[in-house]
């Protein structure tokens, strides 16, 4: 399935139900190992990068028991997990290095944390330095600046520390390391990301305090929780972009997270001119979750967005851009440059792959000026081995005149298994 053809769609019909949250997944992996006692996880996402979050956590000791229904996870506390025989393998994933390198910043141990081609080359000065001016022992590639991470766990001081980048993967290695540290860790965003982490920890009982853009975390012990993970906003804006570009679409996308830090994209398309209703309201383990309806939207306007967006709308950049190639106007996206160190270098990838398909853009260091009401041609496309970038092509292809090819295409599987055949059982 590694190249996948899609062809040209008169619109999507039917009901669709995303993949459960990744941000929420590794968390309720990391949290229940770290707190005393048993917690059983529901609906976690069985996908590449949250299993190498489970994966890590069974070398560092943790019993994780998967009976098909939930995760089983026996807790370790703040403190108990044991010395790794070897380095750790995080895959692609950023979310599982970083959170866990504030984790292990505080155990007494050696390890040695790594991943894949496309982690390798991930920023990771940027924990690094918070880290260290806990009095963490932790360096890093080429200067510190890349993986493999060498961690010598120790006793750690409190910081009051300005987010130089929105980042909830920073962000969320802090608090972790906070936990272990003596005193109140204070963190302060630009922006307000995504706050999966303060919720759950919060409801496993740390001691957490959040006022604006401050967290402030104190050293306290987890309790073991139950926890059951919403459907993933992320995914379910794949599905939202199509039915809103291909003319005669009509779905209903069910238990969707709906955390206000994630759903900048819907607040986007609202402002596009798009109407999605969002039914049945409910809140699920202490996250907001609904049932968005959504339909094609035959004028679509362009949209000018600026960096406060960004963070909650992170991971929707690419079929943003795409959605912009239907819009009447020129769609601008600035104050996105975190997107050129994510999986691959999303503004690049994502205006190389539109062009091939004869989209008219600009790129800019930050972001992109994309014309709409582009009349787009099937065409022979590249995944980069990104996730986000095969699946946004994917949307593309559905809108693109003849047949594509998305080479590549199984990297799919990082946060959304199953992906192309979701997408060709609506598809008509
Ligand atoms: C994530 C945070 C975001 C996002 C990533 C998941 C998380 O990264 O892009 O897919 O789970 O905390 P940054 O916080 O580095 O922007």
């Amino acid at each position: 399935m590694n190249n996948v053809q899609l062809v040209q769609s008169k619109g999507l019909r039917g009901e669709i139900t995303p993949p459960p949250d990744k941000s929420i997944s590794h968390r309720a992996i990391m949290f229940s190992a770290l707190a005393g006692g048993i917690s059983r996880v529901k609906n976690f996402l069985r996908a590449e990068d949250p299993i190498s979050t489970m994966n890590v956590f069974r070398r560092l000791g943790v019993k994780i028991d998967d009976n098909g229904d939930e995760l089983i996870i026996e807790g370790k506390g703040l403190t108990g997990l044991s010395e790794p025989f070897d380095v750790l393998d995080c895959g692609n994933s950023g979310t599982t290095m970083r959170l866990i390198s504030g984790i292990l910043a505080g155990n007494p141990f050696f390890s040695v944390l790594t991943g894949d081609d496309s982690l390798k080359q991930r920023p990771m000065a940027r924990v690094i330095g918070p880290l260290r001016l806990m009095g963490a022992d932790i360096s890093g590639r080429s200067g510190d600046k890349y993986p493999p991470l060498a961690i010598k766990g120790r006793k750690l001081n409190s910081i009051k520390y300005k987010m130089p980048v929105a980042s909830a993967q920073v962000k969320s290695c802090v608090m972790l390391a906070g936990l272990y540290a003596e005193g109140i860790t204070e963190i302060i965003e630009t922006f307000k990301s995504r706050d999966h982490t303060e919720r759950m920890l919060k409801a496993m009982g740390a001691n957490i305090e959040v006022e604006g853009l401050s967290v402030k975390v104190a050293s306290s012990e987890l309790n073991a929780a139950d926890v059951i993970v919403p459907g993933d906003f992320s995914s379910a804006a794949f599905f939202i972009a199509a039915a809103l570009m291909l003319p005669d679409s009509e779905i209903m996308i069910k238990n969707v997270g709906m955390n206000p830090t994630r759903t900048g994209f819907l607040d986007v398309v609202k402002k596009m001119g798009a109407v999605v209703s969002v039914e049945n309201e409910r809140e699920v383990s202490g996250e907001p979750v609904a049932d968005l309806f959504c339909k094609s939207c035959d004028t679509l306007k362009s949209v000018s967005i600026g960096a406060d967006l960004m963070p909650s709308l992170i991971d929707e950049f690419p079929i943003l851009c795409v959605l912009a190639t239907q819009a009447e106007g020129i769609t601008e996206i600035r104050g996105a440059e975190e997107l050129r160190v994510k999986e691959s270098d999303r503004i690049k990838t994502v205006a190389e792959e539109l062009r091939k398909f004869g989209v008219d853009l600009e790129e800019f260091p930050d972001g992109m000026a994309v014309k709409g009401r582009a009349a787009l041609k099937g065409c022979s496309v590249e995944s980069h081995h990104d996730h986000r970038i095969a699946m946004s092509m994917a949307v593309a292809a559905l809108a693109a005149e003849g047949k594509t090819i998305i080479n590549n295409a199984s990297c799919a599987d990082i946060s959304f298994p199953g992906f192309f055949e979701r997408l060709g059982l609506l598809a008509r």
